[in-house]
């Protein structure tokens, strides 16, 4: 009988932790909703005693989510086991603690300063803490991958008699190749007593580029757990990617004969989202979720597509989500048939869903000729943010190539209507700074990347600004058939999550251009 892996999302948590990438508490209820309709056995929600802000989305996520285990991370500290067993409360018999200290020398002498003796000491009450407080404990040994493997052995026999059921062995700095960490796990479960009581996990990171190979030689080893990122999002050069793990063990079912629980049709829609949300663009060329990743761009290859699908595809672009349909509607399309396509997606629309994305939807149709799935979602992705302060009410631009780029901007800010124009290097920063002129604080610019959603010129351009103000790093994203609006979009959108984003006061000199 096929085997079953366990998938353990780490997007919320490890995933946030990629540069630039950190989410509000809506954002993450948004992914967390994503990843149980996926399928995965176990959503990281994230780490609560971090900010009060991670802990109230754990404890939001463990309230709203009914499908999946929630697990909080915590330090093997005291006040870290009980903020992460507060936060994951409301999910019930389906909390899970993932405690967690480092075990390899380097960590305990450097950074811990702590023995081997008062490490496996510590491990212990945490994880008994834990387990008096929670349903289930993981207990993780960071930096199992450059631990001494009789260190490693004694540690992961006192936890589990300590209570841990699940054991994870990170490589947290991605050093292993694949035949050493698929041999230290199988060296774990036949040296360590009471293995049989728990479950072995794995938590990869790509610093050598072999996070997903090092999984799958632990899977083959005896892991059922994987930790895992949508997108392969993840501290540094991130974690394994869900995507890549999943759909290898489907395609290769003759090889590993373990399967997951996962909806592999949710795949390309959850890696939107999260890139959506973290402004982190998927690269074209990335595995399964990437544009390009069922292109076939060679005579000799589209001929051979053409005769049979299976010359060059080991799996359809179907079974992981891009959709085939790939035209859709078109602008005598009406609303019934809107909202049929939006329940293939995945996303049923409410009635005031309806209406703003239907007038979008004939707004494109009047500019674009074939509308796709990727546009739909595009345009469900321009959400009015419930507490929007800024919109976008025109913009003109006036660029070539003997003029310098002007822009002229009007935004209602709050309930007053501005004006700006400016100058700029280019269309793009012409309507950037008559924009960041009306409202403050309007941020460092630390991101702009530009997207076309589907081909053509007539393509919609998804456009992605990051801003830092202060600590604080938002994204935005706007998408529109004329790249500079879809830019102001984004800018607005970002703006608009800055908390005290207000109209400038100076910005009466502007009006009335
Ligand atoms: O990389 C790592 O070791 C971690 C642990 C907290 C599991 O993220
Ligand atoms: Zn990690």
């Amino acid at each position: 009988m096929t085997d079953t892996l366990h998938i353990f999302d780490t997007t919320l948590r490890d995933g946030e932790q990629s540069p630039g990438c950190s989410m509000n508490a809506e954002e993450k209820l948004k992914v967390a909703q994503a990843l149980d309709t996926l399928g995965v056995d176990v959503i990281e929600a994230g780490f609560p005693a971090a900010s009060p802000g991670d802990f109230a989305s754990v404890q939001q996520i463990a309230s709203k989510i009914k499908g999946a285990r929630i697990a909080g991370l915590a330090r093997a500290l005291t006040k870290d086991i009980e903020a992460a067993a507060k936060a994951i409360k409301p999910a019930g018999d389906r909390g899970r603690i993932h405690t967690f200290i480092a075990t390899s020398p380097i960590h305990m002498e450097a950074k811990l300063r702590m023995s081997p003796d008062e490490v496996v000491q510590r491990a212990v009450d945490s994880v008994k803490l834990a387990r008096s407080l929670a349903p289930e404990v993981e207990f993780s040994a960071e930096d199992a991958g450059r631990s001494e493997i009789d260190f490693l052995c004694r540690i992961v026999e006192a936890t589990i008699a300590a209570g841990a059921r699940i054991i994870n062995i990170p490589d947290t700095v991605g050093y292993m190749t694949p035949d050493e960490f698929g041999s230290r796990i199988r060296t774990l479960i036949e040296r360590v007593p009471n293995s049989d009581q728990a479950i072995f996990s794995v938590h990869c990171h790509n610093d050598l580029g072999l996070a997903v190979a090092n999984s799958l030689a632990a899977v083959a080893n005896g892991a059922r757990q994987v930790e895992c990122t949508i997108n392969g999002l993840g501290e540094r050069a991130g974690n394994a990617a869900l995507e890549e793990i999943v759909m290898i063990l489907r395609t290769r079912r003759d090889r590993y004969d373990i399967d997951t629980g996962i909806d592999t049709t949710r795949i390309v829609p959850t890696s939107k989202l999260v890139s959506k949300i973290t402004g982190s663009p998927v690269q074209a060329n990335k595995a399964i979720v990437g544009a390009n990743a069922f292109a076939h761009e060679s005579g000799i290859h589209q001929d051979g597509m053409l005769k049979h699908h299976k010359t060059y595809e080991i799996m359809t672009p179907k079974s992981v989500g891009w959709s085939t349909n790939r035209m859709v509607l078109g602008k005598h399309s009406g609303r019934a048939a809107l909202i049929a396509r939006y329940a293939e997606l995945g996303t049923v629309l409410d009635d005031a869903q309806l209406q703003t994305v239907f007038f979008r939807f004939k707004v494109l149709a009047d500019k674009k000729k074939e509308i796709f799935n990727e546009d739909l979602l595009a345009l469900l992705s321009d959400d009015v943010v419930a507490d929007e302060r800024i919109s976008l009410i025109g913009l003109h631009v006036a660029s070539g190539t003997r003029d310098t780029p002007v822009a002229v901007v009007e935004l209602k800010v709050a309930d007053e209507t501005l004006k700006a124009s400016s100058e700029g290097d280019g269309p793009v920063d012409a309507a950037f700074k008559a924009i960041k002129s009306l409202v403050e604080p309007n941020g460092k610019l630390l991101l702009y990347s530009v997207n076309a959603i589907t081909s053509g010129t007539d393509a919609q351009g998804e456009v992605t600004v990051r801003l830092q103000d202060g600590a604080r790093v938002v994204n935005g994203q706007g998408a529109d058939t004329d790249i500079v609006v879809a830019s102001a979009k984004a800018l607005i959108d970002a703006l608009n999550k800055l908390p005290d984003m207000h109209a400038k006061a100076v910005h009466a000199q502007y009006s009335g251009i």
